[in-house]
């Protein structure tokens, strides 16, 4: 199959997209947090051929893409106020809000669960094309599974090159990591994801958040989890990652007592100097935490090389992105974390 690249800026990429889409296609989607494949959420064989596209688990639910935030109420019920005021503070945005699901949303979008996880992305054209169709894009990032997101056209056009019927180039993706994803349908509201609506905003709307085990720590692969696609290893190259916590003195010194040929370095600009003979990745600047979250995918992906050792990751402080930063970073090294303050 040859795989149509549309530019977002075409007149006629709205319409060819949607045509597809309708047709049961896939389709490359441009968000404002990174490139989902998109079919007809609807259409269980479309569904089915992202799955199989991705190499993705069948029990990982998918999110529901809408056009406009009202369109939540056809494919949800019991809708509680608090999602109608995050909708209200945050869409179209990088958040992913779960609720009951109607009979009408098949199990194969929801991997068997009677819960759906609903968006409205904030980018005007994929919000065209979703419009178009007349029906709700089911979309996951669009990175082969395991692998880090796809915040390009070019990151998704590596790994599916011919094997789906279109991307559409809208650019790079500004935030750059997967959207935050509340679970309201369980008592309290549960952070299932962090992304880049940050846990403070969403306390800030609903007064109260849990945060799921599965956004802390590595959860064992037979877990029963709220979010499933939390317990799978993800965004990870090829090769091993540790994140070196501590100053940028100490941290600098940790790493060039174990650095050996054939390792990386996954820094911050300001510390490009301090590793110029550890071939280095800069991934963005630690004073401007959104260039961090824009370009670690990127990064990641660059350094999924299997002839790479052994990558020594830095990791922002803080909250707001950066606590969406930490949590891909941690997961892309499962965990692994030493503190350069206080070991060898
Ligand atoms: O920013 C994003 O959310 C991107 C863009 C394309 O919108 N999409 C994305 O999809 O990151 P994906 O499939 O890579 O991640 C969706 C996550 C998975 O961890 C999945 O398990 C979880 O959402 N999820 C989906 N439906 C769920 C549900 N009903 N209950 C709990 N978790 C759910
Ligand atoms: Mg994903």
């Amino acid at each position: 199959m040859k795989t149509l690249y549309l530019p977002s800026e075409d007149p006629k990429t709205p319409e060819t997209a949607a045509e597809i889409i309708k047709n049961g296609g896939l389709v490359a989607l441009p968000t404002e947090t990174v490139y989902g494949l998109g079919a007809n959420g609807l259409d269980e064989v479309a569904v089915s051929h992202i799955f199989e596209a991705k190499g993705r688990p069948q029990d990982n639910p998918l999110i529901l893409h809408v056009a406009k935030p009202q369109e939540i109420e056809k494919f949800c019920h019991d809708i509680p106020k608090a999602a109608y005021d995050l909708a209200e503070a945050f869409w179209p945005g990088p958040l992913t809000i779960v609720l009951p699901a109607r009979d009408i949303v098949p199990k194969r979008t929801t991997g068997g669960l009677s819960t759906v996880a609903v968006r409205c992305p904030d980018n005007a054209v994929t919000r065209e094309i979703i419009a178009r169709a007349g029906v709700p894009i089911a979309a996951p990032s669009a990175n082969l599974s395991g692998k880090p997101s796809t915040t390009t056209a070019q990151h998704v056009l590596h790994d599916h090159d011919g094997r789906i019927d279109a991307v559409v180039d809208g650019g790079p993706c500004r935030v750059g990591v997967e959207s935050t994803i509340v679970d309201l349908t369980d008592g309290r509201p549960r952070l299932l994801r962090p992304g880049g609506i940050s846990p403070e905003q969403l306390i800030s709307i609903l007064g109260d958040l849990v945060i799921d085990k599965a956004v802390t720590a590595q959860i064992d692969k037979d877990a029963v989890v709220k979010a499933p696609g939390m317990k799978y290893r993800h965004y990870a190259p090829a090769e091993p990652v540790v994140i070196v916590a501590g100053s940028r003195e100490k941290a600098a010194a940790y790493i060039h007592r174990h650095f050996i040929p054939g390792d990386r370095v996954l820094c911050f600009e300001e510390e490009l100097p301090l590793y110029a003979d550890c071939a280095p990745l800069a991934y963005g600047k630690e004073s401007d935490v959104e260039t961090l979250s824009a370009g670690l995918f990127a990064a990641l992906r660059e350094l999924d090389d299997p002839a790479i050792h052994q990558v020594y990751a830095r990791c922002p402080v803080g909250g707001g992105v950066a606590y969406a930063v930490q949590n891909r970073l941690k997961k892309a090294a499962a965990f692994h974390i030493v503190d350069s303050e206080v070991e060898e």
